[in-house]
């Protein structure tokens, strides 16, 4: 079910309890408020459900998979049952392998080192620099952005029918875009991949936060995702699927948890027995909070149930939107249209501002955190606001002074954990400083804006 397509809910459930809602946050112009955290598409804050849980383990901590002593047993199996936990969340099929890593990054970038000889890689040049560029080293090709899901399956297909059939390729797609939170059709994406031989990994970075992401049923081969973006902040992140090209590649990293067998060989080298399993790319010594906290976060999402999570967050969607469809300054950043189904992460530009300059006067007068810039997606965020590739800053680092005309743009981000208030907050925000302007003087200081106090 997608989060504008579902059907009308008969009642929207309460925020999922999170860290950091009582915290305050002192205003430019004096007193304090409570912090509207509206980046959850950055990293989302913790499920209070997922920090109990690991200050619960906490003081039974030990090592995995090296020690004898009672807590390092109880942490491996700690880890081993995480593993078994983010298999089940994502459908995983038998043979499949969960592999912990720190991040979605580190996992694309992980499949990438284990793509067979000759792999060719197909991405949309709409992708996450994550999913966009692990792949530099082999032969990749880099499809035009599409303007439907349609043409999107229409794309690949003709890119795929033009392939070599008889080699391996791998096409790497997202399932929610972190600019225009637009679902992609990741399912059909997989078909069309598999009828020509290929195999397909999903970013689920900002899918799987948002939205149930079954394996199985969308038939992707692999699936990546990141910790701290479900609202399990311990550095891991995940990369699940097809055990065969990891078995068949060289260890992600060389060291000790990776390594069955070291031995003195006579000519003075050694030689080495890696492990076929998950740890063969795991290797020092593991993550336990981090894996530990991502199963607890699964279990937390799949017992509150997806149904009232996407059906709740379609409501803050639709508020957000409304909201700013009443301002006429504002334009909303998108690739497939309005009707698109979307998870809750809005990229917008105001006529008139400079979009860091908006995002600094949002947080200093009104304490609502939200991230401007071009989010890691640069040739997305330029094909979507016509800019020149040539005049642009860095990722979150714009160089346009205050005041001046926007090249890059504004994202509010939020889920499972969001009040509707905050959301409320932020579009009555937004109306305010376009009505009246900022409050305060702002500055440019390391290509960001900021208070010139
Ligand atoms: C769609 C998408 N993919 C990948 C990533 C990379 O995630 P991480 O920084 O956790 O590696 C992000 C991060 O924002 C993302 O939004």
């Amino acid at each position: 079910m997608s989060v504008l397509t579902a059907a009308p809910a008969q009642t929207v459930c309460a925020p999922l309890p999170v860290l950091g809602g009582d915290v305050t946050v002192p205003l430019v112009t004096g007193g304090e408020v409570a912090y509207a955290a509206l980046d959850y598409a950055a990293s989302a804050p913790a499920l209070q459900r997922v920090w109990d849980d690991v200050a619960a383990y906490a003081p039974y901590y030990g090592s995995v998979h090296r020690g004898a002593g009672y807590l390092s047993q109880l942490s491996t199996d700690l880890f081993e049952n995480a593993r078994k936990a983010v298999a089940a969340f994502l459908g995983c099929r038998d043979g499949d392998q969960v592999v912990f890593t720190r991040s979605t990054t580190d996992s694309l970038n992980l499949l990438a080192r284990a793509l067979p000889a000759d792999c060719q890689v197909f991405v949309f040049e709409t992708e996450h620099h994550a999913s966009l560029l692990p792949w530099q080293d082999g032969k990749v090709t880099y499809l035009d952005a599409p303007r439907s899901p349609r043409q999107a399956v229409e794309t690949l297909e003709r890119a795929l029918a033009d392939r070599d059939p008889h080699g391996p390729a791998l096409v790497c797609v997202t399932g929610a875009s972190n600019v225009t939170g637009e679902l992609w059709p990741v399912r059909e994406l997989a078909a069309a991949a598999h009828t020509h031989g290929a195999r397909i990994v999903l970013d689920a970075a900002q899918l799987a936060p948002h939205h149930p992401v079954d394996v199985r049923d969308l038939d992707v081969d692999w699936v990546a995702f990141s910790g701290h973006k479900l609202y399990a902040p311990f550095g891991c992140g995940v990369l699940a699927g097809r055990a065969d090209w990891l078995r068949e590649a060289g260890p992600y990293l060389l060291g000790g948890g990776a390594s069955r067998r070291v031995t003195r060989r006579a000519d003075g080298g050694v030689d080495v027995e890696w492990h076929e399993s998950a740890a063969r790319h795991e290797a020092g010594s593991p993550n336990v909070i981090g894996a530990y906290a991502i199963a607890s976060a699964c279990k937390a999402l799949t017992e509150a149930g997806w149904d009232d999570l996407v059906a709740r967050e379609r409501h803050l969607v639709r508020t957000v939107r409304e909201g700013l469809a009443g301002v006429p300054e504002v334009r909303i950043l998108s690739l497939f249209g309005d009707d698109a189904p979307r998870v809750g992460v809005i990229s917008f530009v105001v006529e008139g501002w400079n979009s860091s300059h908006f995002a600094a006067a949002l947080s200093a007068e009104y304490g609502i955190g939200v991230r401007d810039g071009l989010f890691c997606a640069h040739p997305l965020v330029r094909t979507l606001l016509g800019g020149d590739p040539q005049t642009q800053g860095e990722c979150g680092a714009p160089e346009a002074a205050a005041g001046e005309k926007s090249l890059n743009a504004i994202r509010v981000s939020f889920g499972a954990g969001t009040p509707d208030e905050h959301v409320r907050r932020f579009v009555d925000a937004v109306r305010e400083l376009v009505r009246d302007g900022a409050k305060w003087r702002y500055r440019t200081e390391g290509g960001r804006c900021v208070p010139a106090v």
